[in-house]
């Protein structure tokens, strides 16, 4: 059985992780070339003004991307870099940047997924209040006009947001990403609804101008897992997953997907959070709601719950001691590749694309000028017949993107963090291909056969 024949094998990166010339060809600021700066907020004051200057040296990455045998790409545009203001005046340079860049990938046969908005938000929209502000569907509506009529004669992969839990959660509401901020739920809920009715405009505005498009989204959410197959650890480990939690509710994966793809919010979520819905939301899940052409779904790992004698039904088990983890310190839960596609496809019924999953590790460039990352490869192995077992047992699955392309920005985190399967040398810009780079080729070939 394994991966259907169509299956898509690609890689992943966003703009403000990689581009660099964060001030060339008359781009305009994001929040996270602000925040970035702001001392103390990133890991050793890393910022992402030079990044991979993948700008300048696209031909040569794409020529990588040739030589991994990857057949697809997924990266995102930078708003700013397009509209400097994000409204209003286009930055006819940046386009070209986007056009060259997917001129390239074409001609190498490498298909071309963009994401429109992966959190370098133009700083000039943020003094207007951001995505609080109900003029930010108008704002990304036009836009996502732009990018479909520019590129949209060669592109024909779109997704609209990436993980809005982590830009919402992690931006403005923990306050650790850009902008940097602790709203409360009277300006984080009214965001969340200008999102999701951005996300369904953006669609319809897809649908309307680019022939033979397909749509996607890639939000994200641990997995829940079920500590055993007994019917009740799946039905608590289904439960756990899609409640939404009163704290931590943007993290959640049903929030930000049911008004997507089900064209409802969910009823746990609704109890805690319709009081600060903006006036007529029910009214606009009529726009959220639009056919999508896949669904896709950043997945790390996830947590083991189990059936409990309490009000919710449901309990997490803790990791046991020693359990394995990444260098950034996640959990390495292959079975997340499992249960969350399949769960995910029995909620939403939707063809299923992973557009993110990798991990962090030690690499370094040894004496012999490799890269040896035997966990790199360990760990897409065990993930992978995860996946691959999941497509078997019935959910639609339709393609698999790693993080990342190439070490890069880990926000945050800065350029502490390596998830690329091309290690760079930051000093030098020197790329070198990773072991797992190789590895990841023959199962390309393969189509995971040799998983
Ligand atoms: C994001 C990426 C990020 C990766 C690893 C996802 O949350 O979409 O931008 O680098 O995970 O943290």
């Amino acid at each position: 059985m394994g991966f259907r024949k169509d299956f898509i094998w690609g890689a992943a990166t966003a703009s403000y992780q990689i581009e660099g010339a964060a001030y060339e060809d008359g781009k305009g600021l994001s929040i996270w070339d602000r925040f970035s700066h702001e001392p103390g907020k990133v890991f050793d004051g890393h910022t992402g003004d030079v990044a991979c200057d993948h700008y300048h040296r696209y031909p040569d990455d794409v020529k990588l991307m040739k030589e991994i045998g990857l057949q697809a790409y997924r990266f995102s545009l930078s708003w700013p870099r397009l509209m400097p203001e994000g409204k209003g005046a286009v930055n006819q340079k940046g386009l070209d940047f986007y056009n060259r860049l997917i001129d390239e990938l074409l001609k190498n046969d490498i298909r071309p997924f963009v994401t429109l908005f992966h959190w370098d938000f133009p700083a000039a929209l943020q003094s207007l209040g951001a995505w609080e502000n109900p003029d930010s569907v108008k704002w990304f509506e036009d836009y996502t006009a732009l990018c479909a009529r520019t590129f949209g004669d060669r592109v024909k992969d779109f997704i609209t947001f990436n993980e809005p839990q982590c830009f919402i959660g992690l931006g403005y509401d923990v306050g650790v990403h850009a902008p940097g901020y602790q709203l409360p739920n009277s300006s984080l809920v009214p965001m969340s609804h200008h999102i999701l009715k951005a996300h369904g405009t953006a669609v319809r505005a897809l649908r309307s101008l680019v022939p033979e498009v397909r749509v996607g989204y890639a939000p994200c959410g641990d997995p829940c897992m079920p500590a055993t197959n007994s019917p009740e650890d799946m039905e608590a480990a289904r439960k756990a997953y899609f409640t939404v939690p009163e704290k931590g509710w943007t993290f959640n994966v049903a929030w930000w997907s049911d008004p997507a793809l089900l064209g409802c919010y969910p009823e746990s979520g609704l109890k805690h959070l319709e009081k600060y819905l903006p006036h007529g939301w029910q009214e606009d899940l009529k726009t959220i709601h639009q056919p999508l052409d896949f669904y896709g779904q950043n997945i790390y790992n996830g947590r083991y719950y189990k059936a409990a004698d309490n009000e919710q039904g449901f309990e997490m088990l803790p990791l046991p001691v020693g359990f394995p983890k990444t260098a950034i310190q996640w959990p390495i839960t292959p079975d997340a590749l499992y249960w969350g596609p399949t769960f995910l496809y029995e909620r939403y019924k939707t063809p299923f694309i992973m557009t993110e999953n990798g991990l962090s590790a030690h690499d370094v460039v040894s004496l012999d000028g490799k890269v040896h990352d035997p966990n790199r490869q360990d760990f897409l192995n065990r993930y992978l017949l995860a996946y691959k077992r999941a497509a078997e047992d019935g959910a639609d699955i339709r393609g698999y993107f790693h993080w990342s392309l190439m070490d890069n920005y880990e926000w945050a985190h800065g350029y502490k963090e390596r998830f690329g399967l091309i290690h760079v040398d930051y000093e030098t810009q020197q790329r070198t291909l990773k072991d797992s780079a190789y590895w990841y080729r023959s199962v390309i070939e393969s189509n995971g056969e040799v998983l």
